[in-house]
């Protein structure tokens, strides 16, 4: 059973002014599942939607439609303050930036303590010592002093482990990582993808893993969702989809990447964007301007997500028709 389910989920932003207002389908119609024990990664260049989905996915943003089903029910619209607090401690999220999560004038003993006290995890004479444990289990030791810190006082890759010991505090079955490593010296991310493969295997944590960086969905995920302008135009097991992609945008992105050894030459991109493809998007293909296999269908009827071979699926006329075109 799937721990998270996403159904034809979509969010519109308007933008612009009052004379000419447009709307970003900054996601749309996006279904996946996230399983116990698995890391499934979300990629796609700048813009292409992925914060928005975990945004969603944390009930930080209500779709515009479709749903979130968490354990078999309906929580998108979920309103009642006990409820969000519930689902909240079943799913965190963990963000890019380390120092602008942790307040700089509490210790690092306040981040990890406060979770469990207002989830009441543990009875209050057992908190300590639960925070310690925490702190152990993200490899920061001894807890004693590290407890003891601000966050000024840590590195980079110490502040996200503090990250996130905090939203391990609440025991929750999803954890959302937003580029939870890109803002950290190459050096210290190898660490922290460790990590959530360790705490996947420990703990069935279903995890969704957001980055640019191809090789680090390679090394850690079980699963792979690649974005293009809000839509998914590729999922599947990470090595058969990287090993043989079916869609073009999946493609281009391995094409990308000239040698596994050279880590920043996988980066897809990473310049803040919008994707103009997404906006006021005509029916067809998102990716129609960018395709070398464009045919003429694919400028007017929007391609369905299509499970061509067993297991994987892709949103393409070509490499993936759906029965009815073959
Ligand atoms: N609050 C908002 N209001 C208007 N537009 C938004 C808002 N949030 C996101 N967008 C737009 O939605 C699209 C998707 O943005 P999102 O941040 O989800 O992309 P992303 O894949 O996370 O990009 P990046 O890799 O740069 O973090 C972009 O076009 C963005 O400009
Ligand atoms: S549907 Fe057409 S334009 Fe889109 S990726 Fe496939 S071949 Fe390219
Ligand atoms: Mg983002």
């Amino acid at each position: 059973m799937s721990a998270l389910e996403v159904r034809e989920l979509s969010k519109h932003f308007s933008i612009g002014g009052a004379l000419r207002r447009s709307h970003v389908h900054a996601v749309e119609d996006v279904s996946f599942a996230l399983r116990p024990g698995t890391i499934t990664a979300l990629v796609g260049e700048s813009g292409s939607g992925k914060t928005t989905v975990a945004r969603l996915l944390a009930r930080l943003y209500d779709p515009s439609s479709g749903a979130v089903l968490f354990e078999g029910s309906d929580v998108s619209h979920v309103r009642r303050r006990r409820d969000v607090l519930h689902y909240r401690s079943q799913v965190q999220i963990i963000f890019q930036d380390p120092f602008g999560s942790l307040n700089p004038v509490k210790t690092i003993r306040h981040h990890v303590e406060r979770p469990l006290r207002i989830h009441h995890i543990v009875p209050s004479a057992q908190v300590e010592e639960r925070a310690h444990e925490l702190l152990r289990t993200v490899g920061l030791v001894p807890p004693e002093e590290i407890a003891a810190k601000y966050p000024h006082e840590l590195s980079g890759g110490q502040r996200q482990r503090v990250a996130i010991a905090r939203a391990l505090a609440v025991e929750p079955k999803i954890v959302l990582a937003d580029e939870p490593t890109s803002m950290l010296d190459v050096s210290i991310r190898i660490g922290i993808l460790n990590l959530m493969v360790k705490l996947k295997e420990e703990r069935g944590i279903a995890f969704l893993y957001v980055t640019h960086d191809l090789a680090s969905a390679r090394y850690v995920a079980d699963e792979i969702l690649v974005m293009y302008a809000g839509q998914i135009v590729e999922r599947g097991p990470v090595e058969q989809v990287l090993a043989e992609p079916l869609h073009p945008y999946t493609r281009l992105l391995l094409a990308a990447v000239p040698d596994p050894a050279k880590r920043d030459a996988e980066r897809i991109g990473t310049r803040k964007g919008v994707a103009s493809a997404a906006v006021d998007p005509p029916e067809g293909c998102r990716f129609v301007s960018r395709c070398p296999l464009a045919i003429d269908v694919c400028s007017h009827v929007t391609p369905p997500l299509v499970e061509a071979r067993p297991a994987q699926a892709a949103r393409c006329h070509v490499t993936a028709p759906a029965p009815s075109t073959r």
